[in-house]
């Protein structure tokens, strides 16, 4: 060592190794290490963003509540039908038996005051009438006569199913022809002709025509008032047996 000139011997002396020098190294190596992980997600191949990559979101599924087909209470050929209020039912007889709905009432003392003007003597046989009414109608008088089920039904309602329920409906006789009172006879008599020719100015219209689709008997003497939106929908709304003659 002595014969290495003193420069020399400085120069060529291992550095001493301070204590900080691991930890930069290790620094260091992390940082390079970053640099390369950085470099090759930069240059790393990307997939193309064209359309026909792009997964398509599929649009949102709209939520479709269904539409719910009405259902027809029907029974026997017969549509169910709820009793008038009885703050709305008017007596059109003298005797206050007969009554109406207050619109329907109004409408037939003028048709009635018409035809009487021409001769023509139209007399209320029967205008609303109760379920319970009908309850007798319907199975007692069946009873009596021994009569089936279907048959009965060509020619009265199951109670809760009678067009009578609404007070829009009346039986019209011919005050000249009692004989024919809600028979089939009455279409023969000038009364029923006069109702065929006039009726429908009063809103009035026949319920149960020949061959009706309800499958119920030709009753000539039976009819409805159809003249306000209430009697209209009665008879009309959400009806696939709706009787359109
Ligand atoms: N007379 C008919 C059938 C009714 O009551 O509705
Ligand atoms: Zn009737």
């Amino acid at each position: 060592m002595e014969d290495i000139p003193k420069a020399l011997r400085e120069k060529s002396q291992p550095q001493k190794v301070s204590f900080s020098s691991p930890l930069l190294l290790v620094g260091g190596v992390f940082l390079s290490s970053l640099g390369v992980i950085a470099l090759t997600f930069a240059f790393w191949p990307r997939p193309q963003q064209t359309e026909t990559s792009v997964t398509p979101v599929p649009p949102p599924v709209p939520t479709v509540t269904p539409t719910p087909t009405p259902v027809e209470d029907n029974l026997l050929g017969h549509l169910s039908y709820e009793e008038a209020p009885p703050s709305d039912l008017i007596p059109i007889t003298p005797d206050q038996q007969v009554k109406l709905r207050s619109a329907a009432a109004a409408k037939f003392l003028e048709m009635q005051a018409d035809a009487a003007s021409e001769g023509i003597i139209l007399v209320p046989v029967s205008g609303f009438r109760s379920i319970s009414e009908q309850e007798h109608l319907f199975f007692e008088v069946k009873a009596e006569r021994g009569e089936v089920t279907t048959k009965r039904a060509e020619v009265s309602a199951p109670p809760g199913y009678s067009e009578h329920h609404t007070g829009y409906a009346i039986d019209i006789g011919d005050g000249k022809v009692p004989a024919t009172h809600v028979k089939g006879d009455f279409a023969q008599t000038p009364a029923f002709k006069w109702l065929q020719a006039n009726a429908a100015r009063y809103s009035f219209e026949l319920s149960f025509p020949e061959n009706n689709p309800q499958g119920i008997n030709y009753e000539p003497w039976h009819w409805r008032f159809v003249g306000d939106t209430h009697s209209l929908k009665t008879f009309y709304q959400a009806r696939n047996l709706s009787n359109n003659e």
